[in-house]
């Protein structure tokens, strides 16, 4: 199983902060932004990560965080030309992954808990995808999964009529399938390639499962949200092996 983090994008939507650097460079509480998701995919048994940024700032990445021993990973890097979109930045991993298996973390996402169990119920799936899901109380900022039983039968991205308060967390469990689908896929209204029709992708061809994330989750993209990802961190840390606090 490998690791990818996207961390590209021009994190708009905390200009000025982003005017001289990157999103996932700037503080959450007392550490970098891209820490975090660094330390979720070491912390699940992870070691070889792809970090794909972007933009002006990312020789910082470097400088930062190197080949990654002191997080005990190997670390590789990709350039994401503009802002085409998570699913756009996710094709740049498609030759470090080859056949492999991988674990795919939003740049600007924090979890509470380890994300191992999730790691380990996908490791046992024979092929296709697996999402984690979280219970929110804004759903229509997010890509917002449509629950059946236990089938996931449909995702909309940022829907103005969420059909439920389940928000997909940033934390994609993906076979090598998905750069078939990445290449499938067309631009959205906004103009990117969305990882959501590529987990509509996997639900039609019947690859597709989920779980609930446990313990809190956030993103940090946005003043509130950045504002709240300090928080919770400054309370009780993020990452842990077991219980919350542990
Ligand atoms: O946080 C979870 C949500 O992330 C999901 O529920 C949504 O389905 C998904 O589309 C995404 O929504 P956002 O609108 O919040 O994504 P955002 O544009 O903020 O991008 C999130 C991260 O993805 C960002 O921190 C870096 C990476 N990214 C994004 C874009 C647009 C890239 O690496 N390249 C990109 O071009």
């Amino acid at each position: 199983m490998k690791g990818v983090i996207l961390a590209g994008g021009l994190g708009t939507r905390l200009y000025p902060l982003t005017k001289v650097t990157n999103k996932h460079l700037l503080p959450v509480y007392n550490r970098p932004m891209i820490h975090y998701p660094l330390e979720c995919l070491t912390r699940s048994g992870i070691r070889d990560i792809l970090i794909v940024t972007g933009g002006d700032w990312a020789g910082d990445f470097l400088k930062l965080l190197g080949s990654g021993e002191e997080f005990d990973a190997r670390l590789y890097y990709a350039y994401q030309k503009g802002e085409g979109g998570i699913a756009d930045a996710l094709k740049l991993a498609e030759g470090f992954i080859g056949d492999d298996r991988m674990v795919v973390v939003l740049g600007d996402n924090i979890v509470e808990r380890s994300i191992r169990p999730a790691v380990e119920a996908f490791a046992k799936q024979d092929q296709g995808a697996r999402i984690l899901v979280k219970e929110v109380q804004d759903p229509e900022r997010f890509g917002v999964a449509e629950i059946e039983g236990d089938r996931v039968v449909g995702i909309v991205e940022k829907p103005t009529e969420p059909k439920s308060n389940l928000a997909v967390t940033g934390l994609y469990c993906y076979d090598a399938q998905v750069f078939e689908m990445i290449r499938a896929i067309r631009p959205s209204d906004r103009g990117e390639l969305e990882i959501t029709d590529v987990n509509n992708m996997y639900l039609e061809k019947g690859q597709l499962s989920y779980q609930a994330l446990e313990g809190w989750w956030t993103d940090a993209g946005t003043f509130e949200s950045l504002y709240r990802a300090s928080t919770l961190v400054r309370e009780g840390g993020a990452n842990h092996d077991d219980g919350p606090g542990a």
